[in-house]
């Protein structure tokens, strides 16, 4: 027995020393520092990574790939590791190379009257904002993870977050990209260009393909003038119904100055004023629920006046209970924090279930009001917390342990609550990850639903990309 660890200690440690030849030695992590890439956001996801590269150019990325298909050793592309669906961490087995993108973090330019930008992958998502905003422009993917997913990451994910309803998601911004194919060649188009139909649009391929196809090593991406105006609102309603009601009123009469349009429950807005230092809910009553509604534009005639008049008319019409308007940036914190806070409120209680679920818009009431039915059945007392892009039909339909219960018990009751929900969106034509993606987590329920066409295509298509399967294996669809 020990002498085949020794074997293997040995085979590993000149794998490893060919690997360091081929990328160069000061783009190794050192093993005792690895730790990090092993674990995801959430903590739920971990595993051993054989060795951490973190190349500092597109060359470097090309040679890691050449040297992985070389030696038949699979890769995991890993940006700021936030992603939910543990589509970054490395297999259990410690037999993946995980290539960071964290020093390729460049802003190579910023053209505000192209209305372009281009970044490297590594670059963070808010740095990156902040960089566009330095010369009055705007990039409007906004997510709860800025401050550490990567534009590679979020790209790789097709992230979306509370934009999407003027903006779209992330692949929406992607004019161009460079990426490092399989087999170690380049496929570069960073022209930024706004039109371009010459042939297949081969960079919505690797657009949420979580790395599975390519390595994303730089972006063009699309930027919009600043924004002028914004304001922000916390209304109430009677009912998830009215919320959604509110929502199609608002479309018709307020169209793209919607900028967001986020759904949250009295249960949710309690729990955050309780758990989180310093939010507090704006209204002295409570209501059974609310919106948090953005609007704004990039010049044009004032927006405060028209909106105190308008909301004000939707109270008399008894369509909303209740509103107010942010007067000051304090104000509109406190009204973000009351939706950022339910993310971490909910963590509080150890494991829960996190859902990324989708359904038309106009199913988004019945699935509240059925998934709560149900979980209550399955679980009686367990907290459910619906919330999120409702203008999308995207819910983060969350549910946490009854404060009776140990989190060990709930733990095995989390699976089963998921697929009941699943079962639920299935039924009401929706999908079962609307912007985290597949990864390893949704796999198995991906699976089971995708169809044979569409399954056939994609394996296809993986193969024409990767025939040796060592670019991400194992997630969206492949066994590893
Ligand atoms: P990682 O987690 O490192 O990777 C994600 C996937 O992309 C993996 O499969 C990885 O292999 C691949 N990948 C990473 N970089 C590259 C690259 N350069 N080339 C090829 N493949 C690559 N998502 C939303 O859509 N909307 C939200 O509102 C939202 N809110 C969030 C809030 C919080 C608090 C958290 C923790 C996550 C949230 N997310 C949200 C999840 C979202 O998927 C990620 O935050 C983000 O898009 C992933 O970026 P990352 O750099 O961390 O990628
Ligand atoms: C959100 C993440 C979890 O919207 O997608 O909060
Ligand atoms: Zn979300």
């Amino acid at each position: 027995m020990p002498n085949f660890s020794v074997a293997a200690d040995r085979g590993r440690a000149a794998l490893l020393a060919s690997l360091s030849t081929a990328v160069g030695a000061e783009q190794m992590v050192a093993p005792e520092a690895t730790a990090k890439y092993d674990v995801d956001w959430t903590g739920d996801h971990s595993g051993r990574a054989l060795a951490v590269v973190r190349p500092r150019d597109v060359d470097q990325v090309a040679a890691v790939v050449r040297w992985c298909r070389e030696h038949r050793v699979p890769l995991v592309p890993q940006g700021g590791n936030t992603g939910l669906v543990a589509g970054a961490t490395p297999s259990e087995d410690g037999g993946e190379v995980v290539v960071s993108l964290e020093l390729m973090k460049a802003i190579r330019q910023i053209d505000a009257l192209n209305g372009v930008a281009i970044v490297e992958a590594g670059c963070v998502l808010d740095d990156f904002k902040a960089a566009v905003s330095k010369v009055g422009a705007f990039f409007p993917l906004s997510i709860g993870s800025q401050g550490t997913c990567q534009i590679g990451g979020a790209i790789s994910t097709n992230a979306g977050g509370i934009n999407v309803v003027r903006y779209g998601m992330a692949r929406s911004f992607v004019m161009g990209l460079e990426v490092v194919l399989p087999d170690g060649q380049i496929l570069r188009d960073l022209r930024g260009l706004h039109k371009n139909n010459t042939g297949y649009d081969l960079k919505q391929l690797f657009i949420g393909a979580e790395g599975t196809l390519g390595i994303i090593t730089a972006a063009a991406l699309k930027i919009q003038p600043s924004l002028s105006r914004v304001e922000t609102m916390f209304v109430a309603t009677a009912s998830v119904p009215e919320t959604i009601a509110l929502f199609h009123r608002m479309r018709q009469d307020a169209g793209d100055l919607i900028t967001a349009f986020e759904l949250m429950l009295s249960t949710s807005v309690r729990r955050v004023c309780a758990t989180e230092e310093g939010v507090y809910d704006p209204f002295s009553t409570a209501y059974p629920a609310y919106a948090i509604v953005e609007m704004s534009s990039c010049g044009g005639p004032p927006l405060r006046a028209w909106l105190e008049t308008y909301l004000a008319g939707l109270m008399e019409e008894g369509l909303l209970l209740d509103g107010v308007i942010a007067q000051s940036s304090a104000q509109a914190a406190n009204i973000w924090r009351l939706r950022e806070g339910i993310v971490e409120s909910q963590a509080r209680l150890g494991a829960y279930l996190r859902t990324d679920v989708s359904t038309p818009i106009s199913a988004v009431a019945e699935f509240i009001a059925r998934g709560t039915d149900l979980v209550e059945a399955l679980v009686p007392a367990a907290q459910v917390h619906p919330y999120g892009h409702v203008g999308d039909g995207n819910l983060h339909f969350n549910v946490i342990r009854p404060e009776a219960m140990t989190p060990e018990s709930f733990k095995p009751q989390i699976k089963r609550i998921e697929e009941a929900l699943f079962e639920l969106v299935d039924d009401l034509g929706g999908s079962i990850s609307a912007e985290h993606g597949i990864g390893v987590a949704k796999r198995a329920a991906f699976q089971r639903r995708v169809g044979d066409v569409p399954r056939d295509l994609m394996l296809k298509l993986k193969k024409v990309f990767d025939p040796d399967n060592i670019m991400n294996p194992g997630r969206i669809l492949c066994e590893r």
